[in-house]
């Protein structure tokens, strides 16, 4: 195992962060591939949190490599704000310990922008994005208008491009959307005064990670987001503007598949969901305000409220198959215990026939009716656990049930927020 992925198997906020800097103590360097600081991932060591966006969850190690790779869309300010955050709770962020891809591209001003303006226009349809320019600094790079790091290394370049497209953007802002046009002097500024503290950490890290990994160092790339939002296999459109999928590594950190070796889906005992789009096994009702409560289920990013719903093994079969992924992790099992019976999804009803893969079409999905199987609950005594033989036997059965569905062996469980809550019960 020399180079392995973490990816979020549902709707993201399955536990990636604690399942990160949990797994980051068998690895040498970790590396984020895609999204931006849309992500929100909570680390508890001991009794601290960090709640991290755009720094990967190896940080708090200190010896450890943490890597921004090119598939990330970095916002600079949102990125020193968070060193900073870091540097008053101890931990030393250095050119030795974290470095930015040249390619990554960078959200700026407008992104922001036009990430608001857009949602407000799109009304009863919007997609209730985290508002952090992730969807408009992935369309400049995929329209080949974008920034990126390495133009922000050549000052002169950067500011030529800039004003061209404040330029086309100010168009875009006050015709489109009657918002008010930015100023180009403000924004150069800033960003002549971020290039500089960004330089010393700026890297090819293609060819950084493609090293580490020949010579023999252990390499964890950290998704964000879940598979679900992810821009071709989500619930398109509701979804984020980049791969999630183990895939995204491969292009978002320039390291060819043949690489790669594990790809461990962290899963949720339970699901949820932040903004707008289908979740077919929503609970809205008491027993989803229960598991909300007991599993403190509110964004780290935005503060929203998560919409819960019931495990649903049709979301975790789909993602095994197109992550191929080698395990699980099964995370918050312990929210789950105290109740009576608890529900789990193993198909969906459709035309007459049950299938157990997700469909591309939101209107198909509409359609959808979750097929479910009832298991016994379990007690509080889960939190406690530290070795398999100690979980309750309902616990095991649901957990057995998982693997049996999807054909994928889980390999750690998590039984709280914590590092010291969890159980290793096979490889990953
Ligand atoms: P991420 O985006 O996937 O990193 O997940 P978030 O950090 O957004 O949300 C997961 C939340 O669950 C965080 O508050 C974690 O501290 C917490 N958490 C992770 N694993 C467990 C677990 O096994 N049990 C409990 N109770 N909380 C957990
Ligand atoms: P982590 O890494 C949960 C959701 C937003 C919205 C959609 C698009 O913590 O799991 P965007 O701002 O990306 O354009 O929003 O994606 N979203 C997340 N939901 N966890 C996340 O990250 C998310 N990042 C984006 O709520 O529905
Ligand atoms: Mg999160």
């Amino acid at each position: 195992m020399s180079a392995f992925i973490v990816v979020g198997a549902q709707w993201g906020d399955e536990g990636k962060g604690k399942m990160t800097d949990y797994l980051a103590e068998k690895a040498e360097v970790i590396v984020r591939f895609q999204g931006g600081n849309n992500a929100g991932h909570t680390v508890e060591v001991g009794d601290k949190q960090y709640k991290l966006h755009l720094v990967p969850s190896g940080i708090l190690y200190g010896n450890k490599l943490n890597v921004i790779g090119n598939g990330v869309v970095v916002d600079p300010k949102a990125l020193f704000d968070e060193l900073d955050y870091l540097e008053g709770l101890g931990v030393k962020v250095t050119p030795e310990n974290f470095i930015v891809s040249d390619r990554a591209q960078l959200i700026m001003p407008y992104h922001k922008t036009l990430d608001a303006l857009k949602e407000k226009a799109r009304g009863k349809n919007d997609i209730g994005t985290t508002g952090k320019g992730i969807g408009p600094a992935y369309t400049d790079k995929v329209e080949r208008s974008g920034l990126r790091v390495c133009d922000l290394m050549h000052i002169e370049v950067f500011r030529e491009k800039l004003s061209e497209n404040i330029k086309a953007k100010n168009e875009i802002i006050t015709k489109v959307y009657g918002g008010e046009a930015l100023d180009f002097e403000a924004i150069y500024n800033d960003y002549v005064k971020y290039a500089e503290r960004l330089r010393p950490f700026v890297r090819d890290i293609s060819v950084r990670v493609y090293d580490e990994i020949k010579a023999g160092k252990k390499v964890l790339f950290e998704g964000a987001q879940g598979m679900l939002l992810d821009i071709d296999y989500g619930t398109y459109p509701y979804v984020t503007s980049s791969n999630t999928i183990a895939g995204g590594v491969c292009t978002g950190a320039g390291i060819g598949p043949t690489m790669i070796t594990n790809a461990v889906g962290i899963a949720k005992a339970y699901t949820t969901r932040v903004g707008k789009g289908p979740f077919p096994t929503e609970l809205n009702d008491e027993m989803g305000e229960w598991i909300r409560q007991k599993g403190h289920e509110y964004g780290v990013t935005t503060g929203r409220a998560r919409r819960c719903g019931w495990l649903d093994l049709v979301i975790l079969k789909s993602t095994a198959r197109i992550c191929g992924l080698t395990s699980f992790v099964v995370t918050k099992i312990d929210t789950l215990a105290g109740l009576d019976k608890i529900k789990v999804c193993v198909g969906y009803k459709f035309e007459d026939k049950v299938i157990d893969y997700f469909p591309a079409s939101l209107e198909d999905l509409a359609e959808c009716e979750p097929v479910y199987e009832e298991f016994d609950g379990w007690d509080e005594s889960v939190g406690n656990a530290r070795s398999y033989e100690e979980l309750p036997e309902n616990a095991k059965k649901y957990l057995k049930r998982i693997e049996e569905f999807t054909g994928v062996k889980i390999s750690i469980i998590s039984v709280g927020p914590r590092r010291d809550q969890t159980i290793e019960v096979g490889s990953i």
